[in-house]
C-alpha cells in the first residue's frame, strides 16, 4: 500500500467548530528522556501520538527499559537498563534524542550517542550540551562520530548559556538533578515545555528552583522515585490552528489549550485584525478573513515570538495587504517554505535572515513540497485560502509535530485529504 505522504487541499471554506489541542511534543520528548532519571515506574499522560513520540519509545526500549505506549499515556519503568549507548539508526532519525546524555550520565555515570547532524532549518551545533556537561565532571570523548562521555558521579557547577538553548537547558537540568552539589544555570532557555519538565522532576522529588525565569537553580539529590504527570498542551499546534481560522475566516473554539503561553502570538494576530477570546484553558478565534499587514514579526526566544510559527505566519501574511517584514532570529536556514509559498503565487522576498512579505490577494493551488515540519504546516494553511488545489508532497514532515493534522483541520469544516505517493 503506497505511503499517504500527501496532503491535498482545496481553498476557500471558512473554518468553525471546537477543536481540543492534543499535548506538546517538545515537552513529551524530553519528559520521556527523563523518566531515565526514575527508581520507579513513570505515567506520563496526554502524550500526543506522533513520529517523533514513537522514535523515543523505541530508544527507551533499546536502551532496555520495558514502555507501554497506548496514546496518549506512556508508562515507562526504567529501573533496569542494559545499555547506555544510544542505537544511531534512531539517533538519526530525531536530533533531539541528544538530550538522553543527562539523564543516562546522571543516573549511570556513562552516555554514547552519534553526533546529530545538521538538519534543513541550521546548523544545530552541540557546543553548549558538551561544555555544559564537561563542568558538571562528565568527561568527554569524540571518536569517528560518536560522542562518549563518562563520570564517577556528576557534581554540582556554575554554568553560563551563551545562548538560551532549549536542548541544552533541558539536558543540564536533567543531568544536575542527581549531581553532588548545586547546579546554577545562568540564561537557560525560558520556555513552558522547560517549566513542565522541571514540575515532572519535581514531582519525582527533584530539586529545581527558577524554571521558567533566566537562571536555574538544581539542588542535586540521591535519587527519584516514580511517578504520574500530564503534560501542557502544544502552544505550537494551537498556534497554527489560530492562524489557520485567522487567514480562512471563521469562528473557532480551542480546548485544552494555555493562552499564556501564547502571548506575543496573539499580540500579532490582534495586530492583524484577529478577534480573539481567552480563558485560563480556551480560546475563541474570529476573523473575516480580511487581514491587515504586521509591520514587523521578529523571532526569539521564549517568551519571544517562537521561531516554530515563524513559517506558518508568514502564510498569513503573504494574504494580508501591505508589507510585513519577518525576521528569523533562531535558526540561520528557516525560509525553505519561501520558494513554495511563492509557486502559489505569493509575493515575498528574502535578503538573509530577513523576509520582505508583500501581501497578495490570492494565492493559486500548486504541486508544494514540505521541507520540514512547520514549513509544511504553513502550505497547508496556504492551501486553506488558495483557488483551486493545493498538494502538499513529504506530508511525513507535518505527521512529526502534529496529530492527524488532516482530521483536526476537516473536523472544523477544512477540504483537505490525504493522497498516496504519486
Ligand atoms: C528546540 O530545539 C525545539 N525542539 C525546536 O522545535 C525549536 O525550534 C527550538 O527549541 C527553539 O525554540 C524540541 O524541543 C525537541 P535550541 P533545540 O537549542 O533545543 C543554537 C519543532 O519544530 N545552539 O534552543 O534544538 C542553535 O543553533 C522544533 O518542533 C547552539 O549554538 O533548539 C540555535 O540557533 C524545530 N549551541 C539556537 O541555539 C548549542 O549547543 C536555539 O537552539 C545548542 C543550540
Amino acid at each position: 500500500m503506497k505511503a499517504l505522504d500527501r496532503i491535498a487541499v482545496e481553498g476557500g471554506t471558512p473554518l468553525e467548530g471546537t477543536v481540543r489541542v492534543h499535548g506538546a511534543k517538545n515537552a513529551a520528548l524530553p519528559i520521556l528522556a527523563a523518566t531515565l532519571l526514575a527508581e520507579g515506574v513513570c505515567v506520563v499522560e496526554d502524550v500526543p501520538d506522533l513520529q517523533d513520540i514513537r522514535v523515543m519509545v523505541d530508544i527507551l526500549r533499546a536502551l532496555g527499559a520495558s514502555v507501554d505506549y497506548s496514546p496518549p499515556v506512556v508508562r515507562v519503568d526504567a529501573r533496569r537498563i542494559s545499555r547506555t549507548e544510544v542505537p544511531e539508526e534512531l539517533m538519526r532519525q530525531m536530533r533531539s534524542s541528544i538530550f538522553l546524555m543527562g539523564p543516562l550520565l546522571a543516573r549511570y555515570c556513562h552516555a554514547r550517542v552519534s553526533r546529530p547532524g545538521g538538519c534543513t532549518i541550521g546548523s544545530r551545533p552541540i557546543d553548549l550540551h558538551l561544555k555544559g556537561l564537561a563542568a558538571l565532571g562528565a568527561s568527554i570523548d569524540e571518536v569517528h562520530g560518536y560522542i562518549d562521555c563518562q563520570t564517577r558521579r556528576l557534581h554540582g557547577a556554575a554554568i553560563y548559556l551563551d545562548t538560551p538553548s532549549v536542548g541544552a537547558t533541558e539536558n543540564l537540568m536533567m543531568a544536575a538533578v542527581l549531581a553532588e552539589g548545586t547546579t546554577v544555570i545562568g540564561n537557560a532557555a525560558r520556555e513552558p515545555e522547560i517549566v513542565d519538565l522541571a514540575n515532572f522532576l519535581n514531582r519525582l522529588g527533584a530539586r529545581v528552583e527558577g524554571a521558567g525565569e533566566d537562571t536555574l537553580v538544581i539542588s542535586g539529590v540521591q535519587g527519584l522515585i516514580g511517578g504520574r504527570y500530564a503534560i501542557i498542551p502544544d502552544r505550537i499546534v494551537a498556534g497554527t490552528l489560530a492562524i489557520a481560522v485567522s487567514m480562512t475566516g471563521g469562528d473557532v473554539t480551542l480546548e485544552n489549550v494555555r493562552p499564556n503561553h501564547l502571548g506575543a502570538v496573539l499580540t500579532k494576530l490582534r495586530e492583524g485584525g484577529v478577534e480573539i477570546e481567552t480563558g485560563r484553558d480556551i480560546m475563541r478565534v474570529r476573523s473575516d478573513g480580511k487581514l491587515r499587514a504586521v509591520e514587523q514579526v521578529r523571532t526569539a526566544p521564549y517568551p519571544g515570538f517562537p521561531t516554530d510559527l515563524q513559517a506558518p505566519f508568514m502564510a498569513l501574511l503573504s494574504v494580508a495587504p501591505g508589507m510585513s517584514i519577518v525576521a528569523e532570529t533562531v535558526f540561520e536556514e528557516r525560509f525553505k517554505h519561501v520558494s513554495e509559498l511563492c509557486r502559489m503565487g505569493a509575493n515575498i522576498r528574502v535578503d538573509l535572515r530577513t523576509a520582505f512579505v508583500q501581501g497578495v490577494p490570492r494565492l493559486t493551488g500548486a504541486v508544494v513540497q514540505a521541507s520540514d515540519l512547520r514549513a509544511g504546516a504553513a502550505l497547508v494553511l496556504a492551501g486553506l485560502v488558495a483557488e483551486g488545489t493545493t498538494v502538499v508532497e513529504q506530508a511525513h514532515h507535518i505527521d512529526r509535530g502534529y496529530q492527524q493534522f488532516d482530521e483536526m483541520l476537516r473536523g472544523l469544516g477544512a477540504r483537505v485529504r490525504r493522497l498516496s505517493q504519486s
